[in-house]
């Protein structure tokens, strides 16, 4: 691997240090990541805060929704990333519906998230109507990150993934949410302005995706960065690499050489 974990001589990033690191001004850099191998990547490079998030769904198990990730799935993808991180802040996105069974239940799945990945951190989508759970979640000593805006699990209820735009509404599941002890938010798909008087509004860091540059920090999913995911991406994505496109070449040039005759040659064989 070009990164190896160096266990408990670096540092971690903790979830106060987001709250300090929005206090002193210092952009936020927050990727998603589901496995050993990419985990180690992105920590490598220096991003404060991962999250494995239920985006994996639709990136690596190739549903339309996030809603069919179980617990048991995103605890034995979050393990994986934990293992490969020495720096970041591990974040796991709490499964739909783990956290609308109660507080009670709340705190059993995030427990286990917790207790069998070592991730630090969980996140759920919801403000007002989440209070509770956050309120119960951070008691236990669970660090949670809020999530408002578009909600991914509620796609169903909100007929499709679509720009965000009830300013009430949002303002008050942002402010529910840090009452509550959430240590931070993620503000999906809503207006620039929005986002930038949340901002300032809120003593916890925001972390955007698709809600403009006035954010404390950024979040994208890591294949949509890295260009892996088919088709058109959103328009808050930025392809940072066309992975996909060098992936497939790639392939293509070891069939060719395979059919070929052209590998394995001399340099790849034993005497
Ligand atoms: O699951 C996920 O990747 C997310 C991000 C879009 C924030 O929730």
């Amino acid at each position: 691997m070009p990164n190896q974990p160096k266990r408990g001589v670096t540092k971690r990033v903790t979830a106060p240090d987001l709250i300090a690191m929005k206090r002193a001004g210092r952009k936020i850099s927050m990727l998603t990541a589901y496995d050993y191998p990419l985990a180690s990547l992105v920590d490598g490079a220096g991003v404060d805060a991962i999250l494995v998030g239920d985006s994996m769904s639709m990136v690596v198990q190739g549903r339309q929704t996030t809603l069919s990730v179980t617990l048991d799935e995103i605890i034995y993808h979050a393990e994986m990333v934990e293992r490969a991180v020495a720096r970041a802040l591990v974040i796991v996105d709490m499964p739909f519906p783990t956290n609308h069974l109660g507080v009670h239940n709340a705190i059993a799945a995030a427990g286990r998230i917790l207790k069998e990945s070592r991730a630090q951190a969980v996140k759920l989508e919801g403000g007002v109507e989440q209070a509770e759970v956050i309120a119960g979640l951070s008691s236990a000593g669970v660090p949670v990150m809020a999530h408002v805006g578009l909600r991914p699990q509620n796609v169903h209820r909100m007929g499709g993934y679509k720009v965000q735009r009830d300013e009430d509404h949002i303002l008050q599941d942002a402010q529910a949410a840090e009452e509550a002890g959430a240590f931070g938010i993620v503000l999906e798909c809503i207006p620039a302005p929005l986002a930038a008087k949340l901002t300032k509004t809120l003593s916890i860091p925001t972390i955007g995706i698709g809600a403009g540059p006035e954010c404390d920090g950024q979040v994208l999913v890591l294949h949509d960065l890295l260009g892996i995911v088919p088709g058109p991406a959103p328009r808050f994505v930025k392809a940072y690499a066309q992975l996909g496109q060098d992936i497939q070449a790639a392939i293509q040039r070891y069939c060719q050489e395979v059919r070929d005759g052209e590998f394995p040659g001399p340099a790849h064989s034993y005497k």
